[in-house]
């Protein structure tokens, strides 16, 4: 079979014909699969996005600006005052009601590679339970289910998936009844994919004769996908005002956490980030600032080791807010942002791609050989008019999986979720023998109170056990 003329026609109007090279050795299963891809692909953007990146000069924030950047200034800190402990309570009260009147969902980004743990499915399939190997997925869906119970609503929980996590997101959870959460109450979307694109030309990579490099467009692809899949609408039709938004990777994130909904509301924000207090000036995580009036993200890779050290005028840290890529945002900011001055800018990452050579050879590079664009949720910051920042326990709210070994790995993880358990039993009055490890189904507790009502004081736990519903 010839490869159509619009298609032809199309490629070479953009310089891409090379993507057709191999076409007469591809079988006709494989040609109709190359078809697809390149009809997917929007050539105009590309074409923008390869023109952006060799005209730009690097994406380092300026140093007049970072000299400029403040502590966020729409804050909300932890203390121990009782001020604080006042206004934290009424801000959970202020979430209850917004849960009790169904006004929640939440949003969950499972489109990501997972490419540093190293682990063949999608990451929300990892086995993250101490005892009972319990998976990010259930984990999650584990804490909506508990929640939506306790103020009698449900929540409606949107999934992204991107075209490697799709199919096995969606059959995983379909074998396993949702983990309760109800069908109806389930939505996934897939988010869009972008060719990667040679780094030393405008050529896009073919992965295989057949088949081109493709990556899923950043987390901030949300957006466009989540339009693209009619889910405004369903929100609107659902009554659902605020979206807790989170990622697959952190089994500690307080899903719809009631003071977070709470102070966001009570604040009129149009997004709220979730922060914690960064272990040291130099690690790695994005930090909230605030820069000329507008709260944004500084990536750790844009500030120099003296930078990351900035003090302010009464000699505090400026960059202590690191970013746990919690957020709440109001559904009405949701839709601001898909119009078309507010959309988000493109990120051009450096990476090592898998590819053919022009001679159809595969390749499997040492060193990074494409450019990948992506886009960022956190940009839409700088576009809220109010954009508040609330600080969180670190220890009991932000345990991400990330790496297969080291920090933020599945050790560091596990370890957390048995401390907090370790921790609740103990503020009911139990006690855990050192050498036994206690797991928590938020079926059975969502908190330490939950945890309280439902253990006798002086419980003890010789041996490791999963505390769940009977
Ligand atoms: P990460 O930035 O940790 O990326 O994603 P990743 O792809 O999961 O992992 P690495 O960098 O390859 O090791 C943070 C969150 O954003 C989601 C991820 O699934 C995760 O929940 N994400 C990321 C998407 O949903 N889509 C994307 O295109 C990128």
């Amino acid at each position: 079979m010839e490869a159509s003329e619009t298609i032809v026609s199309k490629l070479k109007s953009y310089d891409q014909e090379h993507l057709l090279k191999f076409w007469g050795e591809l079988s006709e299963q494989e040609q109709q699969q190359l078809t697809k891809q390149i009809e997917s692909i929007d050539f105009d953007l590309m074409a923008s996005l390869i023109q952006q990146r060799d005209e730009s000069q690097g994406e380092a924030v300026s140093a007049g600006r970072i000299e400029r950047a403040q502590s966020p200034a729409q804050l909300v800190r932890l203390s121990d005052s009782s001020e604080s402990h006042e206004a934290a309570a009424k801000a959970e009260k202020r979430g209850h009601e917004l849960l009790e009147q169904g006004k929640v969902g939440a949003i969950l980004v499972a489109g990501g590679q997972g490419s540093r743990l190293g682990f063949d499915d999608p990451k929300g399939m990892f086995p993250i339970g101490p005892v009972s190997d319990r998976t990010l997925f259930q984990v999650m869906c584990e804490q909506l289910v508990a929640r939506s119970r306790r103020h009698g609503k449900p929540i409606p929980y949107f999934i992204m998936t991107s075209e490697a996590t799709h199919e096995p997101t969606v059959e995983f959870l379909k074998k396993n009844q949702y983990f309760g959460m109800g069908e109806e109450n389930v939505f996934f979307f897939q988010q869009s994919s972008l060719p990667a694109v040679e780094h030393d030309s405008s050529r896009i990579h073919l992965a295989e004769k057949g088949r081109i490099a493709t990556s899923p467009d950043g987390h901030g692809g949300m957006l466009r996908a989540l339009e693209k899949h009619g889910l405004l609408q369903v929100m609107r039709d659902r009554g659902i005002e605020h979206l807790y938004y989170h990622q697959i990777d952190n089994p500690t994130a307080i899903l719809c956490d009631p003071v977070m909904l709470g102070f966001h509301d009570q604040h009129e924000s149009d997004l709220t980030t979730k922060v914690v207090e960064k272990v040291s000036p130099d690690e790695k995580m994005g930090v909230l600032v605030t820069i000329d009036g507008q709260t944004e993200i500084i990536e750790y890779s844009d500030l120099t080791p003296e930078q990351a050290r900035m003090k302010d005028e009464n000699g505090n840290d400026v960059f202590w807010a690191g970013n746990t890529a919690i957020h709440v945002f109001r559904r009405t900011f949701i839709e601001r942002l898909l119009e078309d001055e507010f959309s988000l800018p493109f990120h051009i990452a450096h990476k090592k791609v898998p590819c053919i050579d022009s001679s159809g050879n595969p390749i499997d590079p040492d060193s990074p050989n494409a450019h990948k664009f992506e886009q960022f949720i956190f940009d839409a910051l700088p576009k809220a008019e109010v954009a508040l920042v609330v600080e969180g326990v670190r220890s009991r709210e932000f345990n991400p999986v990330k790496n297969a070994e080291g920090n933020d790995s599945p050790e560091t993880s596990r370890k957390a979720l048995q401390e907090i358990a370790r921790s609740w039993v103990e503020k009911a009055g139990g006690k855990v023998h050192p050498e036994a490890t206690i797991e928590v189904s938020p079926l059975f507790a969502l908190d330490e109170d939950e945890l309280a009502a439902r253990i006798d004081s002086g419980t003890e736990f010789q041996e490791d056990a999963v505390l769940a519903p009977k």
